[in-house]
């Protein structure tokens, strides 16, 4: 198996098999930090160039992560970035509707809701097996299904849909299709140059490696261009003009994705951090990353006494994610497991009374074994 420990910090002791809820920053974006935390101490030394470069290097390097040119990334502070301004700025119609998935995340849900007031129809469907599935998708379209949103990747059971099925679907009937990928990029490949896909936005802090307030949100072209959204960030209405001629108060509108950069675009302290993580992921490959992930699934599935816990995740096939919820068979006892894990430094998240391990590039076997000596030594 490959090892990717060394682009990180040492754990020490710890077990952080928590990426779902947090991605540990690498070695190289961790210096990057500390390095721009410096320049703001002596400042006359930060050169101009920096803020425009450090975007744009984030943005060419996310666009290769995803299969698109760097000038269609959209920069952003989060997965709720991308929503807001899709629900916000996509034209729809009174009458017309935009399917989402009960169940989802709030994040992916939240934004849509508002748009009811308008007359616009927001309609939850109910999947049958668990996870929402082409023909469950088929049997709620109508003529008025302009949109549908979802997440790729669950949190709270590890599943992933099948993006390509769900996105041909909706290619099929004209409808935009959405994705929440949050739960998944870092993990999983994801090409939007090989998808039937309109629109992806992701959180950078989990699986990404990110600092918090890291983001984007890719959008195909044809779209961006009739996204109806009052956003005039100053910065980008500057284009190529030196900065005396600020007051032109001139409105670009050729300018793509830029148009909707986050404001303060040029926000060192999270982008150029993000920008070594994310360059690490496209050093090792997103693939190997999967297979290394997939094995540690693998040996914590495999050593997991099932006489005393169930598995509440896919145990194979495509809609396994490297996100697993447990539960002991006793599931009042879940909470204290979960604090007596922490206890013995493993770190993982405790959602819904569920147990959630998700273990990315940084962990190892010994991390897996150390859980599940914890795990299967309870009654
Ligand atoms: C699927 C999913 N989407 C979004 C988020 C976070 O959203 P945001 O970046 O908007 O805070 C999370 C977790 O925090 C998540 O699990």
């Amino acid at each position: 198996m490959p090892s990717f420990i060394d682009d990180f910090c040492p754990f020490h002791d710890n077990a952080w098999i928590n990426a779902s809820s947090i991605g540990a920053m690498p070695k190289a974006a961790y210096e990057a930090a500390q390095e721009v935390i410096k320049w703001n101490t002596k400042p006359y030394k930060i050169s101009e160039t920096v803020f425009a470069d450090i975007p744009q290097n984030l943005k060419i390097a996310l666009g290769k992560l995803i299969g698109a040119p760097a000038k269609e990334i959209i920069l952003g502070n989060s997965a709720s970035y991308g929503l807001h301004l899709w629900a916000n700025g996509i034209p729809l119609q009174k009458g017309d509707e935009v399917l989402l998935v009960k169940g989802d995340f709030p994040a992916t849900i939240l934004p849509w809701v508002y748009l009811r007031k308008k007359g616009i129809r927001v309609h939850e469907i109910k999947p049958k097996a668990g996870y929402l599935q082409p023909t469950d998708l088929l049997d709620a379209l109508s003529d008025s299904t302009r949109i549908l949103c979802a997440t790729w990747v669950d949190s709270f059971a590890g599943f992933k849909l099948d993006a390509h099925a769900l996105g041909k679907v909706c290619q099929d009937h004209k409808v935009l299709f959405l994705l929440n990928v949050t739960q998944g990029l870092g993990a999983i490949p994801f090409d939007v140059s090989k998808m039937p896909i309109d629109g992806i936005t992701c959180k950078g802090y989990k699986w990404l490696c990110g600092t918090y307030d890291s983001g984007f949100a890719w959008m195909k072209p044809e779209h961006i261009n009739h996204l109806e959204y009052n956003q005039a960030y100053w910065i980008p209405m500057q284009g190529d003009r030196e900065l005396d001629k600020i007051r032109d108060y001139q409105i670009l509108t050729d300018l793509g994705a830029a148009q909707y950069d986050v404001f303060g675009t040029a926000n060192l302290f999270n982008f150029a951090p993000w920008i070594e993580s994310v360059k690490l992921f496209l050093k090792h490959g997103i693939h190997n990353i999967e297979k290394h992930n997939n094995q540690l699934v693998n040996q914590f599935i495999n050593g997991l006494n099932t006489t005393k816990y169930d598995i509440y995740s896919p145990l194979k096939g495509e809609e396994r994610s490297a996100i697993i919820l447990i539960s002991h068979k006793q599931p009042e006892r879940n909470k204290s497991i979960f604090k007596l894990l922490q206890e013995e430094n493993v770190f993982i998240s405790f959602r819904e009374g569920l147990l959630r391990f998700s273990p990315h590039l940084y962990n190892t076997h010994a991390d897996i074994d150390k859980a599940l000596d914890i795990l299967n030594a309870l009654e």
